[in-house]
């Protein structure tokens, strides 16, 4: 059987480390109450690239570290909502500026937090029906610029960042063994952004400032529970439980819900992974990101089995399964 194994991860951060100190100085907010709330301490903002610098160094990162020949890469899907341009995809300026296999399908995929899982899905099953080869999936986001700065319940909890893997089809029991995506898009307005350029049946949305939108309570509480139901079905659909997951990469949103599905999951901290005090909710890239430094960091190997779960806006939400 056809499974997609990760030959390779890179991510990247930009350089600009905005701290809790330093929103204290922008809106009425203070680093304890962030960091006891959220657990975020600081975050990376990009002042001169977007999305597409973010996902073409994470993507070339990925490449590098899978011994891969660009050329060879015959999918390239990347999860965004921030993309640079309404069209061309990111997905097009990365296969371009990596010199990516010419003609190869090149993608976005809308799902918000949840877009590296729905990404990572969708080029699975590329795989699996020998559509592609080899697939470059990415996740970014640049939230920097769709958050508005004077509201301090949504400012302090966002960054930008970018993370990638690369796919290959192979046969044994190595990859990934279950994927599954959802949407409810009944719960669009718990967390939205506006589109820069109006739609007219949203007129009275847009008439806002075109910045991101959050009810924080009833999304913490949505989250929690999905993601939980999430984490069940993707064990139940690969005949596991909790005590077979050797390391648990959750959406990096809150560390209170990572913490309460850590609880429910019965698991240690050293099978968690958690490194949003350095970088906040980076959205799409922020599952592809702490996969990228556990790797670095030695606390994967050959074997082990991974559990991804995500949630966002659409309302969307995702898990995976993958035997590195
Ligand atoms: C946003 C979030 C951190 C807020 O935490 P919370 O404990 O729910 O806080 P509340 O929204 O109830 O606000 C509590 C108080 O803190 C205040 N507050 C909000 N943001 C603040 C900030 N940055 N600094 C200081 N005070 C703040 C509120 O105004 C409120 O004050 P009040 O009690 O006087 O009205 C939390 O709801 C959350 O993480 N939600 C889910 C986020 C998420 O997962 N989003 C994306 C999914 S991908």
């Amino acid at each position: 059987m056809l499974r997609s194994r990760v030959l390779g991860t890179g991510s990247y951060a930009p350089k600009k480390v905005v701290t809790n100190f330093d929103l204290e100085g922008i809106v009425d907010t203070t680093d304890a109450w962030i960091a006891t709330r959220t657990g975020i301490r600081e975050r990376r903002v990009s002042v001169t690239g977007g999305a597409t610098q973010m996902a073409v160094k994470a993507g070339k990162a990925a490449l590098k570290s899978s011994d891969v020949n660009p050329k060879d890469i015959d999918l390239i899907v990347v999860g965004t909502v921030t993309p640079e341009m309404t069209f061309p995809s990111t997905a097009c300026f990365v296969q371009a500026e990596l010199g990516l296999c010419p003609g190869a399908p090149a993608f976005d995929v809308s799902a918000a937090c949840s877009g590296f899982l729905f990404a990572l899905d969708a080029a699975d099953r590329y795989i699996r029906t020998g559509g592609a080869k080899k697939a470059l999936v990415i996740g970014v986001d640049q939230f920097s610029r769709i958050v508005d700065w004077s509201d301090r319940a949504t400012c302090v909890l966002f960054g930008d960042g970018a993370g990638a893997v690369v796919l290959s089809g192979e046969k044994g029991n190595h990859g990934l063994l279950s994927s599954h995506t959802h949407s409810d898009g009944r719960g669009w307005e718990m967390l939205y952004a506006p589109s820069p350029v109006q739609p007219s049946r949203f007129e009275e949305k847009c008439a806002e400032k075109p910045y991101l939108k959050m009810n924080g309570n009833e999304t913490f509480k949505i989250a929690v529970r999905t993601m939980e139901e999430a984490v069940k079905e993707a064990l139940a659909s690969s005949g596991l439980d909790s005590d077979d997951i050797s390391l648990f990469i959750p959406h990096q949103a809150n560390m209170r819900i990572i913490k309460a599905m850590k609880e429910r999951m019965n698991l240690p901290d050293e099978k968690v992974v958690m490194n949003l005090e350095k970088y906040g909710n980076t959205s799409a890239g922020s599952i592809p990101l702490a996969l990228d430094e556990a790797v670095k960091g030695g606390r994967v190997k050959k074997g082990d089995i991974i559990l991804f779960v995500a949630f966002g806006g659409g309302l969307t939400w995702a898990s995976a399964v993958l035997r590195w």
